[in-house]
């Protein structure tokens, strides 16, 4: 089965900062670094080259501009063996980037331009292009178009995707609270996006924020009411990504109808696999990456969630986001050797344990 990523899409600039904080960027100041690192971002770069190197050959679609840093995109896909030719261009925008300063001794901080992102709309994906395989969607709050107007564009998008038959997926970003993008109607737009979607597979955060659950710390009882809203919606299926507490699933019966009756009315929790955690950039978009694969090649819904889980545990135990994701064997490989998982501190009462995952009060299995 075909898969195209689709969505936001930027170049990471990330200057080599040697010693010190970020304290020490001062007006008139100079601070020397150690040489630049280039790596595409963004949901299409990250799921898309994490796909390739676990053996796929994805199709990846964005939008870049006429200019240098584009031609730096392009290059980074091909050395990657990734056919560029989907990618739209934007005459009048610059290619989307941000300036990473990661100083050793605090945490990050980003300059960012949305650049041709902003101006990414339906008609730059050509659904034609892998009939009846998987479309997957990457970060519309950081794509202008797609929350303008309630998301209209984001709707129509979907729509286009399944009328061409193809199982659709959709990952969030947080969006800064107090820009415009913060200020969209997202409850009204995941609402109206959510029948068309197979797969959503946003984080508890993303979607906390969304679904107007603001300063709620995380518990299993969160992250199950948020599951229950969004399949009210008219989702397939729902995998909420809990950052060290590992990926929650739940499936309605719709799931059932698309991808087998073991699919059906599921309710799963997969802990992390156990790594030494270098940087967990990109750990949402390779942890889709490992979930796509799994619907890919039909594996069960335990079997997918464990690839998802190893997959982005792989990329959390390299510093760069794609640079840990080794071809989908060697993970296959190392989860059947017993790769120890992380404990949970979530409360688990009522939950049942077999074979690394746990298996919910509303499984249909549980
Ligand atoms: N410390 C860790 N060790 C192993 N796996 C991890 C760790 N942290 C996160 N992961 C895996 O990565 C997945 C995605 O992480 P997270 O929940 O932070 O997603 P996200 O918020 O979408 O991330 P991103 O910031 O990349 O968008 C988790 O569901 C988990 O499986
Ligand atoms: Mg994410």
């Amino acid at each position: 089965m075909e898969i195209m990523v689709a969505g936001h899409l930027c170049l990471d600039i990330i200057p080599k900062w040697p010693v010190g904080s970020l304290e020490a960027l001062q007006p008139g100041r100079i601070v020397q670094v150690d040489g630049v690192a280039f790596s595409t971002g963004g949901a299409v770069s990250n799921t898309g080259i994490a796909l390739r190197r676990l053996g796929f050959a994805p199709i990846l679609v964005g939008r870049i501009g006429d200019d240098y840093f584009g031609q730096i995109v392009r290059q980074i896909y091909h050395d990657e063996g990734i056919d560029a030719r989907y990618l739209a261009v934007s005459p009048g925008a610059g290619t989307s980037y941000s300036i990473v300063l990661s100083p050793p001794e605090s945490d990050r901080a980003f300059l960012h331009y949305p650049g041709a992102n902003d101006s990414f709309s339906p008609e730059d994906v050509d659904f034609t292009a892998v009939p009846g395989g998987i479309f997957h969607f990457g970060y519309p709050p950081l794509m202008a178009r797609m929350y303008q107007e309630s998301g209209a564009a984001l709707e129509e998008l979907f729509s286009k995707a399944k009328e061409a038959g193809m199982i659709t997926s959709l990952d969030m970003a947080m969006p800064d609270p107090n820009s415009p993008a913060g200020r969209a109607p997202w409850r009204a737009i995941i609402a109206r996006t959510m029948p068309l979607i197979d797969i959503f597979l946003p984080s508890i955060d993303e979607l906390a924020f969304m679904l107007e659950k603001h300063d709620q710390e995380l518990t299993l009882p969160l992250v199950r009411e948020a599951a229950a809203e969004i399949l009210q919606m008219g989702v397939g299926m729902v995998g909420i990504k809990l950052g060290d507490q590992g990926l929650y699933l739940r499936t309605s019966s719709q799931a059932g109808e698309a991808f087998g009756p073991a699919w059906a009315e599921r309710e799963l929790l997969a802990p992390c696999f156990l790594v030494e955690a270098r940087g967990t950039t990109g750990a949402g978009d390779t942890t889709i990456a490992g979930f796509l694969a799994g619907i890919a090649r039909q594996k069960t819904a335990e079997e997918t969630l464990t690839w998802a889980t190893a997959v982005g545990a792989h990329c959390v135990e390299a510093l760069s986001a794609v640079g840990g994701i080794p071809h989908l064997t060697q993970v296959e490989q190392r989860i059947e050797k017993g790769w120890p998982q992380r404990p949970l501190k979530l409360d688990l009462e009522g939950w049942t344990a077999a074979d690394g995952l746990f298996y919910g009060p509303l499984d249909q299995k549980g």
